[in-house]
């Protein structure tokens, strides 16, 4: 239940009162927030310093909360340039004409999947349907106490009834050694370092999987422990299994050992896979490039396929299979990208890269050169092109390709906002 409509029944100095503690019995009930990025912009330092007290509350651990100062047009004026998170928290004082006009200004600049909290002051019903109907997640009445914030920002991204927050990622090479695994990986940490948005890249090749050695991780544990167990699958057992590896990528690292042989049945990456998914807004999957059971029930459960190829022959008829078999598996799923990688390796007798796209009647996403120097060294110091040469234009590539497949890039040219402001407003002021 709204915070708004509750707070019809409590008198100010019980509100108040409210706001300084989390009571007892009140907050436990309250689920852990997800791995979310969230910014808020207050206006009063009551309602910032509740925030940064919410923000140090072990439910949020796992989320990233900054805290500024200036309301709605701070906001404004920080996204023009800046990505926006998971959720965009605003305190304003304005009355509902007003507070709509500085929030569809916001909707301009705020992405599809950002979700917008609003902290009023003005305990009105309408102005709360009004804003819920059109994209606002929720109307908190300030004062607010921790207990309302954790709780409102648990039922927007911990519902069981709606989907998992995040979307699944899947890469999978059309031959061994065409370098999936290394796009694979430079995508993962450009979303993490581009968007801020937490990624959880899982190294589903466990018998030789190279996600520990590009990202310089060893972790003692890692997604063996997951799918060997599967009935322990729970949000503890993923933290514990997750390597950091930057602010907002963690791995969950293959053991990259023979000491066993890896014979999967087909829904054996499910639960954990699901889990990751409910723990953060993206699940980026390395793939081997096998075709069993479980592989395919991966892909089929994607949200994006990438497909890396070399332009030769065989590659060039795997690429085309995989399109085909994945066409029939998701006829309602977009089609997978395609990366031309290893472009150019000299002597080689190649297809062109016309020719190649052209045999599919599909285009590259991106075009890769074959750059041993620099993707050997990347390789050989556990770094991301990025980290190794951040001018080369492969690091723009991986840029670019983190944009499409988290969808950022089409949404920063239309401004596709989930907040329905602008119409809200137009109709609010006929
Ligand atoms: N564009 C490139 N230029 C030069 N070397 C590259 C390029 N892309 C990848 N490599 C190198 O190719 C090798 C194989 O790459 P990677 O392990 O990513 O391939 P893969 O398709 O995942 O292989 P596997 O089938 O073993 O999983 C690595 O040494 C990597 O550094
Ligand atoms: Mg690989």
């Amino acid at each position: 239940m709204s915070n708004l409509m509750q707070s019809e029944a409590i008198d100010t100095d019980e509100r108040r009162a409210r706001a300084e503690e989390i009571r007892p019995g009140q907050v436990h009930e309250i689920r852990p927030v997800p791995r979310i990025t969230i910014q808020a912009f207050c206006e009063s330092e009551v309602v910032a310093q509740t925030l940064e007290s919410a923000a140090r509350d072990r439910r949020m651990a796992r989320a990233h909360v900054k805290v500024h100062m200036g309301g709605i047009p701070a906001a404004v004026d920080f996204y023009q340039s800046a990505p926006t998170p998971n959720l965009v928290v605003v305190e304003s004082r304005r009355t509902s004409t007003d507070l709509l006009n500085d929030l569809s200004r916001l909707a301009e600049v705020c992405d599809a999947e950002t979700k917008v909290v609003v902290i009023g002051h003005f305990n009105d019903i309408t102005l709360y349907r009004e804003l819920v109907s059109n994209g606002v997640s929720e109307y908190l009445f300030a004062p607010i106490s921790m207990a309302d914030f954790i709780g409102a920002v648990s039922d927007i991204f911990v519902n069981p009834e709606s989907g998992p927050l995040g979307k699944l990622v899947a890469f999978i090479g059309a031959k061994g050694g065409c370098g999936s695994s290394t796009v694979c990986h430079n995508v993962a940490w450009s979303v993490a370092a581009h968007y801020q948005n937490d990624v959880v890249l899982t190294d589903l090749d466990l018998a030789f999987g190279t996600a520990n050695i590009n990202l310089d991780q060893d972790p003692p544990q890692g997604i063996a422990e997951a799918v060997f167990s599967p009935d322990r699958v729970d949000d503890i057992l993923l933290d514990r299994l997750l390597a950091k590896c930057a602010e907002h990528l963690s791995l969950l690292a293959a053991p990259s050992t023979l000491d066993r042989t890896y014979d999967f049945d087909k829904d054996s990456f499910s639960g954990i896979l699901e889990m990751a998914q409910r723990g953060a807004p993206y699940v980026v999957a390395d793939v081997p490039h096998i075709w069993t059971n479980w592989t395919r029930q991966v892909l089929a459960s994607a949200d994006e396929i990438v497909i890396t190829a070399e332009p030769e022959l065989a590659n060039l008829r795997n690429t085309k299979n995989l399109l085909d078999n994945l066409r029939e598996l998701r006829p309602n799923d977009p089609p997978p990208r395609l990366v031309m990688n290893k472009v150019g390796v000299p002597k080689r007798p190649e297809i062109s890269v016309a020719d190649f796209t052209g045999a599919l009647d599909k285009e590259a996403i991106v075009v890769l050169p074959f750059e041993p120097a620099l993707f050997g060294t990347a390789a050989n110091n556990g770094q991301m092109i990025s980290e190794a040469d951040p001018k080369h234009a492969v690091s723009d590539n991986f840029d670019f390709l983190s944009r499409i497949v988290t969808g950022k890039a089409e949404l920063r040219t239309e401004k596709k906002s989930a907040l329905n402001l602008l119409s809200m407003l137009r109709r609010s002021k006929a």
